[in-house]
């Protein structure tokens, strides 16, 4: 009994990462030089820059490139604010940045790539490291280079060892996720044939849903973002040819059967960020009648609740295809009230993290990647599940 209590008492010792912040691992910033060379730079026309921390032992020539997130801008005025600040320009980033969850070197706290070369890719375009434009009105100039960005931090990256990379995940989260889904055929092209390359969305699939009021705030959003930041001609060809509105194909909803990849899709059913912006945005609900069911899902009335469950419906379906007809692809849609799950210690592996069909999302990402199980996981609709830890306020 007494060694069934203490076998029991390690497993749970191992499964708890419980790093305190004296060893959080913090991790500097690398600033891509040669960027210039190809105009690619942030808002303000800063440098892009990335931080690296090397693999070691058997994931000594793995790879893990991760988007930063941080929503979007789609006009002068607010690309000119955002260009002011650490979500527009590398000169006002912090410099040491932490590397938790999927990024962690600790194999307590991310069992599957803590020993990978993990990278993070600062986000300071405002449009998903996809655009390819400059505003210049002589006072005022600000650069739309997300794609070149990408480009300039790959190029600096492969002779560092990307290149021969054995295994390779492309991740991110949010305007970071849908990094991940636009890039992930050219992330694969830019690798050689041999290596494995995969790619995971956290709380990048955004939906081309109306809002409560019938409305397509986010479509239109999308295609200001499209047309200001040059996105267009970034888009997947495949895509764009098959389609009425080419824009249409910067929602990962469209994209996704031309991605070729094996790919993992990762997302709460209620993305707080889809809840609170494409759902139930601001402009849709001018006397705040949503604002109780935004900050707390138990103060939600019953009919608001009833927009949420069809909301989820409306992205089961988006995914139905892919849920039955990719073999190789890996599926964890929680019914949690969450936005970004890989990043945060306290979501991707933690002893009261969430789970579907007892498993982590760390555990379910790893099974997908390492192909040791089949990986695809929908939760039952709020509030069934009672593993919803950790989570809330991320917007
Ligand atoms: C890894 O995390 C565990 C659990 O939080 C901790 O006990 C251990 O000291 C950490 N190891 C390293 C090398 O930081
Ligand atoms: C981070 O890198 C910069 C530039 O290489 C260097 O000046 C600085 O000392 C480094 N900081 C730490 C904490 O290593
Ligand atoms: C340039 O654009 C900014 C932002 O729209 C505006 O404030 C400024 O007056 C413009 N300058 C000129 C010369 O038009
Ligand atoms: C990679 O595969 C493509 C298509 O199968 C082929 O055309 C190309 O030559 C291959 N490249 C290398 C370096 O093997
Ligand atoms: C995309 O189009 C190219 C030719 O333009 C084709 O070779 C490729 O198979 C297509 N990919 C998908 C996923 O449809
Ligand atoms: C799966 O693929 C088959 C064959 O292409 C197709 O007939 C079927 O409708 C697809 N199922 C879904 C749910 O898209
Ligand atoms: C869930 O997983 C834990 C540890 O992985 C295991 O001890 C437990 O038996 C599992 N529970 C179920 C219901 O499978
Ligand atoms: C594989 O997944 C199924 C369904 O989630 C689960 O019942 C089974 O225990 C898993 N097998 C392993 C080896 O983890």
């Amino acid at each position: 009994m007494e060694l069934v209590i203490s076998i029991v008492f390690v497993i749970a010792a191992l499964l708890t990462c419980a790093a305190s912040p004296g060893d959080r691992l913090l991790v500097n910033m690398t600033v891509v030089r040669s960027a210039a060379a190809i105009g690619a730079y942030c808002l303000d026309g800063s440098l892009p820059a990335y931080h690296i921390h090397r693999g070691f032992g058997a994931g000594a020539r793995n790879w893990l490139l991760q988007f930063e997130g941080g929503g979007w801008c789609n006009d002068i005025t607010t690309c000119a604010d955002r260009a002011q600040t650490r979500r527009g320009s590398t000169r006002l980033m912090n410099q040491l940045e932490t590397f938790s969850g999927i990024l962690s070197n600790n194999a307590s706290c991310n069992p599957d790539f803590y020993n990978w070369n993990r990278v993070k890719l600062r986000y300071c375009d405002g449009g998903s490291f996809v655009g390819d434009a400059m505003f210049d009105n002589g006072t005022l100039v600000l650069y739309f280079r997300g794609q070149r960005i990408w480009q300039s931090i790959i190029e600096d990256l492969l002779p560092k060892g990307l290149r021969f990379a054995k295994k390779a995940l492309l991740s991110g989260c949010s305007a970071g996720g849908m990094a991940s889904y636009l890039h992930c055929n050219s992330f694969n092209n830019y690798l050689p044939n041999a290596t494995a390359v995969k790619c995971l969305g956290d709380a990048g699939f955004f939906l081309d849903a109306p809002d409560i009021n019938m409305y397509h705030t986010q479509r239109t959003f999308f295609q200001h973002l499209v047309t200001l930041q040059g996105i267009e001609k970034n888009l997947d060809e495949n895509c764009t040819n098959s389609i009425s509105d080419p824009k249409q194909c910067i929602f990962p909803q469209y994209l996704l059967k031309y991605i070729t990849p094996p790919l993992f899709i990762l997302n709460s059913a209620y993305d707080v960020y889809q809840f609170h912006h494409i759902l139930a945005p601001p402009s849709a609900d001018s006397h705040g009648l949503w604002n109780h069911c935004k900050l707390n899902p138990k103060a939600c009335l019953p009919e608001q609740i009833q927009v949420l469950q069809a909301f989820r419906v409306e992205m089961l379906t988006a995914l139905r295809s892919f849920l039955f007809n990719s073999s190789r692809g890996g599926v964890f849609i929680n019914s949690c009230f969450a936005h970004c799950q890989s990043e945060s210690q306290d979501t991707w592996f933690a002893l009261d993290s969430p789970q579907m069909y007892n498993e982590t999302i760390a555990e379910s990402v790893g099974d997908w990647y390492f192909g040791r199980n089949v990986s695809k996981k929908v939760d039952c609709p709020y509030p069934c599940d009672d593993t919803c830890h950790n989570l809330i306020g991320a917007v």
